[in-house]
């Protein structure tokens, strides 16, 4: 793919949260490229700095944690320069994201209507246009809203829009919940689509339904996605580049179908491993031998050594392992390569 089609770069980005315990490096010296239109999933156990990587492309990384080392740029633009007053224009409106926990962020004192509309008075989205084209047909500014929010209701598949934006939330299910997150999340028709653990707090069925949403909405307004999970096989179905990530670092990227048909490090290995087989009579799944690291006391050289079944002596006394280029555009950081 060429230059002109990346939208969103990140460069040896580096966010830390000082603790008592020492520094936390979550997210450490991460690079790596999103297209226009592109799925992508990062995958990593809990604690690998997934979320914190999503709140620092967008700089709501919360105190005292802080983006130390490198950039995320968007469409070009370095975001690291941009004001406040620009950075929050450009959440939702440019960038959306659906956080990880559905329940907690929608209010539960408001109509689900009201919260979609909300979205789209923030960006101004059908107040100054839609407002002066509402003058012009003779139809009132609220009635120009209203049918804004019921077309992002319809178009998450919420049925009967005008009887369910006068609902509460707590009125939904968890599915219709996430739905309606999506459509807030969409309102402003983001050109980027950050989604944090989309389905975890959904049965299956329901996750199917909200991961084929999410593809429809690529598919029909080229909206990019990454997809944030510990489940690897959502990411196999649904995205077309992965980035697995342990201890804050990228240790294996590359397109889905070869990273699943001969995956590199050993940590992508172990994740493959950990996903039930289709067909398999007794689902064996064999979980990584070991604990996720503690980020404030990382021993040196690899982050994944201790776990490690081909660990070699040379992976616990180097300083860092460097990201190796690979055949077909993968990538992996390993001292094996
Ligand atoms: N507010 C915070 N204060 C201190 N440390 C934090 C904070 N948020 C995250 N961290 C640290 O950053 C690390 C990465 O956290 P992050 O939430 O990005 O993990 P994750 O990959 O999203 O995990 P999960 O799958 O459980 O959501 C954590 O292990 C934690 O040590
Ligand atoms: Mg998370």
């Amino acid at each position: 793919m060429g230059e002109e089609s990346v939208l969103l770069e990140l460069e040896d980005l580096t966010t830390v949260f000082p603790t008592r315990r020492g520094l936390v490096r979550a997210v450490d010296g991460l690079s790596f490229r999103l297209h226009r239109g592109e799925k992508l999933g990062i995958v990593g156990e809990s604690g690998s700095g997934k979320s914190v990587t999503l709140l620092s492309i967008l700089r709501l990384v919360p105190p005292p944690g802080e983006i130390v080392q490198g950039e995320v740029r968007f469409r070009g633009e370095n975001l690291g320069r941009k004001s406040n007053r620009e950075l929050r224009a450009m959440r939702g409106k440019d960038m959306a994201m659906i956080f990880q926990d559905p329940m907690t962020t929608l209010n539960p004192a408001f109509r689900v209507g009201d919260q979609i509309r909300e979205s789209l008075r923030i960006h101004k989205i059908g107040l100054q246009d839609n407002g002066r084209l509402a003058r012009l047909l003779g139809t009132g500014r609220r009635t120009m809203e209203q049918e804004r929010v019921l077309q992002a209701m319809a178009d998450v598949g919420i049925p009967a829009p005008a009887q369910n934006a006068r609902r509460y939330p707590h009125q939904f299910s968890g599915g219709m919940q996430q739905r309606v997150l999506i459509a807030i999340a969409l309102a402003c028709e983001p050109q980027v689509l950050l989604a944090d653990e989309p389905t975890t707090a959904l049965d299956v069925t329901i996750q199917a339904q909200i991961m084929a949403l999410l593809d429809k909405i690529n598919r029909e307004h080229g909206t990019a996605i990454v997809v944030v999970t510990h489940n690897l096989g959502l990411v196999a179905e649904f995205c077309e580049n992965i980035v697995v990530m342990y201890a804050g670092q990228l240790m294996e990227q590359g397109a889905i179908g070869l990273v699943i048909d001969e995956p590199l490090h050993p940590y992508t290995q172990g994740l493959l491993r950990c996903l039930p087989k289709i067909g398999a009579r007794q689902e064996k799944i064999l979980p990584i031998p070991g604990l996720v690291p503690d980020l404030a006391a990382l021993p040196r050289g690899c982050p994944f050594a201790p776990r490690c079944a081909e660990v070699t002596t040379q992976c616990t006394t180097v300083d860092t392992v460097p990201l190796r280029p690979m055949p077909n555009g993968r990538w992996v950081r390993c001292l094996l390569y």
